[in-house]
């Protein structure tokens, strides 16, 4: 299943500011993500900026029934079909962005959210509006895991997310991962 960080690259030369970084995550951040993930057997998670699979590898690994477990949104052309026509033909991918995330999973039992969503790109609205759509969807109890880059804590767009995740989210943890390309926090929440 490896593979895919040569397409990442290629996507992000002609999209920089939809992908926001040349690399794609490290096993070591998918791990984390997978290793965090509690689901019961009816429940799915849901990955937010699936780009070329790099946390998605992980995550497959711990479910039991991946095909029925597994919705990825992801919003890059080239990347959307890489991961349809050649690395997950078997898996519900959505060719649509976030915001979409409460229409797509009606009705659906949502365990788990992973975001790796460059929020500081996202207008204000619509970062408001998906923290919103990720609350409504999520079972009680559920968890929403967020990678952010560290060098990009401290800009003003970034702040106000944390603060408006906070108010949503306000139990969590998180956990640095040096090693990645670029260095991240990732943030384990909770739904209470
Ligand atoms: C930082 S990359 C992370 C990719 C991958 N999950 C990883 O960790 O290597 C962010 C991804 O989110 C996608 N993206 C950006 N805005 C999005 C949106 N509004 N909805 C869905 N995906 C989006 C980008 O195209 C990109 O693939």
């Amino acid at each position: 299943m490896a593979g895919g960080y040569l397409e990442f690259l290629k996507a992000s030369l002609k999209s920089p500011l939809q992908l926001s970084t040349p690399f794609a995550s490290s096993d070591r951040v998918g791990e984390r993500f997978a290793r965090h993930l509690h689901l019961d057997d009816d429940e799915i998670v849901v990955e937010l900026g699936v780009g070329s699979g790099a946390i998605t590898d992980h995550v497959l690994k711990v479910l039991k029934n991946p095909e029925k477990q597994y919705v990825g949104f992801e919003l890059n052309d080239d990347l959307i079909k890489f991961l349809k026509e050649e690395k997950y033909p078997n898996l519900e991918i959505h060719h649509a962005s976030a915001d979409t995330l409460k229409k797509v999973m009606k009705g659906r039992k949502v365990g788990a959210v992973i975001s790796t969503l460059p929020w500081s790109l996202i207008p204000i609205e619509m970062r408001h509006d998906i923290l919103d759509q990720i609350y409504e969807v999520l079972e009680p109890g559920g968890t929403f895991s967020v990678f952010t880059a560290l060098h990009v804590l401290w800009m003003p767009a970034v702040r106000e997310f944390w603060s408006q995740m906070q108010k949503r989210f306000p139990t969590y943890t998180y956990t640095d991962e040096l090693l990645n390309i670029p260095p991240c926090r990732l943030y384990f929440a909770r739904k209470r």
